[in-house]
């Protein structure tokens, strides 16, 4: 009898039946995200896990799949799965790092121009035909990234990536990361004097206990006004509330990729406001880094399947543990 494995999005025919050849496969294919009671039932009896961000993977579904070998996720990002459930039941979570760290930091650049030279709304406005007059010498005036201060919050690889490609726009660059790391054209800064300094402030950490609203009601009050915020990390990394106020009141311009409910709810603020450019989390969304991404989670998923070691592993602490 085949091994069985649960894959919780739906995914291309030819990848199902790719791994049917190997295992038994309880896949998903409803256009929205499977439940958590659909989760649990696919999970009774099968070794293996494919899941990605919308699929929450809890203590009480890791606690109940008792056959349960590895969970592969198709996202860098683990914050939707108890990582500390898994551990402890020694199941490795493999997940998908590097190959999305410059898909991910070109998104964050260009939602930076998208905001400060007011693209969307551009776009928006000319499809509104509302362009009827020639130039314009005050129309949709923006601001420079040649002339800003650009702050990164988390300076791992994709911070790192954004820095590299701001270095061609000629603007300062400041930026700030949990254990302190020195970066080329990047001058280090308190948490705090990042928000307080910068004209535009892009988070790039984790989402952690630590990391959960970094860009808190204070943080976001100390930004200059006029200042941009881009996140392409996660929602929770925001005080979306305070967000929405800061937004609300014109204080502040955005940049969203990602949200604290996504998909967004119909009838949210941002869906209403000019100064916020939005994105449904789409920063690994090219064809190639999606289908390096696919390719490694495949390989995390087969090599748990057989019980060997997984190549990208978020959680290698289980290969260490006493027996
Ligand atoms: C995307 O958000 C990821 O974590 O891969």
């Amino acid at each position: 009898m085949k091994p069985k494995c649960v894959v919780a999005l739906a995914l291309p025919d030819d990848i199902i039946e790719r791994l049917a050849t190997r295992y038994e496969v309880a896949a998903w294919n409803g256009s929205d995200a499977m439940s958590q009671q659909r989760l649990s039932d696919a999970l009774a009896g099968a070794e293996g896990l494919l899941c990605a961000l919308s699929t929450p993977v809890s203590a009480t579904i890791i606690d109940q799949a008792t056959e349960l070998k590895v969970i592969s996720t198709i996202s860098v990002g683990v914050d939707h799965i108890a990582m500390p459930a898994a551990t402890r039941r020694g199941i490795p979570v493999g997940h998908t790092p590097g190959v999305l760290v410059d898909s991910t930091a070109d998104l964050a650049v260009a939602l930076m121009l998208a905001s400060t030279r007011r693209i969307a709304e551009a776009d928006q406005w000319v499809r509104e035909s509302q362009w009827n007059q020639g130039w314009q010498s005050d129309l949709l005036l923006g601001t420079d990234i040649s002339q800003a201060t650009v702050g990164l919050v988390g300076l791992g690889p994709i911070g790192e990536a954004v820095a590299r490609r701001l270095r061609g726009f000629g603007c300062k660059l400041v930026g700030w990361n949990r254990t302190p790391r020195v970066i080329e054209d990047v001058e280090p800064m308190a948490l705090d004097q990042v928000f307080e300094q910068a004209d535009v402030v892009s988070l790039h950490t984790a989402l952690t206990e630590e990391t959960r609203h970094i860009a808190s009601r204070g943080r976001l009050a100390l930004m200059r006004t006029g200042a941009t915020l881009i996140n392409t990390g996660r929602g929770l990394l925001v005080d979306e509330h305070a967000l929405i106020d800061e937004l609300g009141s014109g204080r502040l311009r955005a940049g969203l990729d990602v949200f604290r409910e996504e998909p967004l709810p119909p009838h949210h603020p941002f869906l209403a406001m000019r100064n916020v450019v939005l994105l449904p989390h789409v920063g690994s969304a090219t064809l190639s880094t999606r289908s390096a991404m696919l390719q490694r989670a495949l390989e995390n998923l087969n090599a748990g399947m057989s019980d060997l070691p997984l190549a990208w592993c978020a959680n290698p602490e289980v290969y260490h543990r006493e027996p």
